[in-house]
């Protein structure tokens, strides 16, 4: 456990010392005359992130500029980073925040340096809490994407013939961050409509979007039902449902009485790999690709051009990726 712990550790600060590296190498090392455009994520340690960071960089070949990749884990780091991105003669950057409250620093600070701004997966909110729509976004479709995982989980539980009335629905809920709360609630929408009763339904907040958090989240909710037979969890992302199918593997069930269907589709590749299946039965695959591509393209011509980004792209593409398909679903994005 505790060289995992190490190996762990020692992976991610390899992957800060990566960006941190390339963002050195961005600062010194390059061609003044080259566009320097900025691409900031709250968790690099997500594949997700990852995936969008290198079809930004597939933009950046594309059209000739450069991309400097940092990790904005917390506040402080996010405003960090606008300063050395200004310092670096960068002129703007795409933004994934890690707290959505963070929006009027953020942006106060871009304008002082004239930097552009546009947000990727999580939307901005003001200091009342409304969204800050004035900011381009790009995002996917949160309600409907989790509507699917909705119906894909009622799918394959009568798929399985399971007795209904022993089921539960654990749904981990992060309900601070927007686009987690419409995944979710599109999820439990879609269940309560097909016909499963309400009172199965049982919600639990998790204190950190990452798997250890899940885990502690669905722990607690486990305990309070110890009748349900079959479990079917619903998550905003693959984390958070990898989080809960752990936690019901330490109660004993197993790939045959439970159903996990995460979204993010990246981050599951490992846990679909694995030779025996797991209670993670599936995840959607959104755009990774459109998010990290798009997002930075559109900074770009606004930057060059002039050409103002829209104010809000929504992504609607997704796929059911399963121990099955998985593979050839990727490949055919270039995954
Ligand atoms: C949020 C989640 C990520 C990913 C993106 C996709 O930021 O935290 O895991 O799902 O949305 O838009």
């Amino acid at each position: 456990m505790k060289l995992k712990t190490l190996l762990t550790a020692a992976a991610l600060s390899g992957l800060t010392l990566l960006s941190a590296s390339a963002s050195a190498f961005s600062l010194f090392g390059s061609d003044d005359d080259t566009l320097k455009l900025g691409y900031l994520v709250k968790q690099p340690e997500e594949p997700w992130f990852q995936t969008e960071w290198s079809f930004a960089e597939k933009a950046a070949k594309d059209k000739g500029f450069e991309v400097i990749k940092m990790a904005v884990p917390d506040g402080e780091k996010t405003l960090n980073a606008i300063d050395t991105l200004a310092a670096s003669g960068a002129k703007g950057f795409v933004i994934c925040t890690p707290d959505p409250k963070l929006g009027p620093a953020i942006m106060a600070k871009a304008k002082s340096y004239d930097l552009k701004v546009v947000t990727v997966d999580d939307q901005f909110l003001n200091a009342k809490g409304q969204p800050m729509t004035d900011v381009p976004l790009v995002m996917m479709a949160a309600s409907q994407i989790g509507y699917r995982q909705g119906q894909e989980l009622i799918k394959e539980m009568q798929h399985r013939s399971w007795d209904q009335a022993t089921t539960g629905v654990m749904a981990i809920t992060a309900d601070e961050l927007d686009t987690a709360r419409r995944r979710v609630d599109g999820a439990i929408k879609a269940i309560e409509e097909s016909g499963f009763p309400v009172a199965q339904v049982h919600r639990v907040p998790t204190k950190t979007n990452d798997i250890p958090g899940a885990l502690d989240a669905a722990n607690s909710l486990l305990v309070q039902y110890p009748t349900v037979k079959q479990w079917l969890v619903v998550g905003m992302n693959d984390n958070t449902v990898l989080g809960g199918v752990r936690a019901t593997e330490g109660q004993g069930f197993t790939a045959k009485n439970v159903i996990g269907i995460g979204i993010n589709g990246v981050d599951a590749v490992n846990e679909l790999a694995k030779s025996k299946a797991t209670g993670f039965y599936g995840s959607l695959l959104p755009s990774p690709d459109v998010h990290g591509y798009k997002s930075i393209e559109s900074l770009y011509d606004w930057v060059e051009d002039g050409v103002q980004p829209k104010k809000f792209v929504e992504v609607t593409d997704v796929v059911l990726i399963t121990r099955d398909n998985y593979k050839a679903e990727l490949a055919k994005k270039g995954l």
